[in-house]
């Protein structure tokens, strides 16, 4: 659907236009201008794309974004600062790749995560951002309008993982599998087939020894219900109603046995519990929720030696 041929069918503001319909949920085009006054519905869950001038948010307000985190953070209990901290943990294993002379970064499922234009710095890597085409072209959209001209050393590549070859695409994007890279795969396991991930996991084990990947998986425990983790429920139900569903999981002491049987040496495994204190330091303790959420690093063995984790 072309959105912009939708806008130019109306002018008035303020009155909502049902363009689509997709997965129980609409879609609708509205013009807004002035104040729109913040509130939720109590049983619709609803995401708003601003595609034309700018939207300020007043939770960036000290006193206001403070009550937004307080809301964020009674709703989804551990989110947020669960994602502080494993966005800083996988920054530093970014930074070490870059200092360790690693020059290829890709990243899957990367959805908006914004580090091949926060950290290349000087050395760039080559960064390859690997999803679905739907969201690599709304991607390219919206960093066209914040940066004008897409960096020459990021490469856009489309893959649906549930049905198609990681390695064939990466290949077709000039992606050299005889010298080492960093995988990133945050967010993105819970939501594929288990065919998918081992498909996916088969390959970057099978690329240059001292590759490294870093990867987040749900507690499978939260997902069968057979453990009681803070919110889990809560935020599965609300990931399913918003039409994609968590459906992959790992218990952690499965990950070794499996990282291995796919050509991966396991470095660490870290719950949010432990990768919030590594960050936040003593202010994790008052930190709750999430615990279901692991990051593992991993390597391809037979390359130069990993860093021991500081
Ligand atoms: C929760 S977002 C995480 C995005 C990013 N990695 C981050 O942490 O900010 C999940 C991402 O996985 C992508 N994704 C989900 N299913 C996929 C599939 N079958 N093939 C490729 N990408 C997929 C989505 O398009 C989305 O960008």
């Amino acid at each position: 659907m072309d959105l912009s041929e939708k806008f130019r069918l109306f002018r008035d503001y303020w009155s909502p236009k049902i363009v689509g319909e997709l997965n129980d949920s609409y879609v609708k085009l509205v013009k807004l201008k002035g104040e729109f006054v913040w509130h939720h519905h109590r049983d619709e869950d609803e995401l708003f794309l601003v595609t034309k001038g700018r939207w300020f948010l007043l939770s960036n307000v000290p006193l206001l974004g403070a009550l937004v985190y307080r809301y964020v953070d009674r709703r989804l209990p551990g989110a947020r600062t669960s994602a502080v901290a494993r966005t800083r943990l996988i920054d530093d294993e970014w930074r070490q790749a870059q200092r360790d002379g690693i020059r290829q970064i890709v990243i899957l499922g990367s959805g908006f995560d914004c580090r091949a234009y926060r950290l290349s710095g000087e050395h760039s890597p080559v960064v390859f951002e690997v999803d679905r085409p739907i969201t690599v072209a709304s991607k390219r959209e919206r960093l066209r309008g914040v940066l004008r001209t897409i960096p020459q050393n990021v490469r856009f590549v489309e893959v649906d993982f549930n049905r198609q070859s990681l390695g064939e695409a990466l290949t077709g994007a000039r992606f050299d599998s005889s010298v080492p890279a960093l995988f990133l795969w945050e967010g993105v396991t819970s939501y594929l087939t288990p065919e998918a991930v081992d498909s996916v996991l088969r390959y970057v084990g099978s690329t240059s020894p001292g590759s490294r990947l870093v990867f987040t998986y749900v507690h499978s425990g939260a997902l069968d219900s057979s453990m009681d983790f803070e919110g889990a429920q809560r935020t599965i139900h609300d990931v399913a109603r918003l039409g994609e569903p968590w459906r992959f999981g790992l218990s952690p002491d499965q990950v070794p046995d499996f990282l291995r049987k796919r050509g991966l040496e396991p470095d660490r495994d870290v719950g949010a519990r432990e990768f919030r204190a590594l960050y936040f330091g003593r202010d994790a303790e008052r930190m709750k929720g999430y615990d279901f959420y692991h990051v593992v690093t991993a390597h391809v063995p037979g390359g130069a030696q990993r860093p021991h984790p500081e």
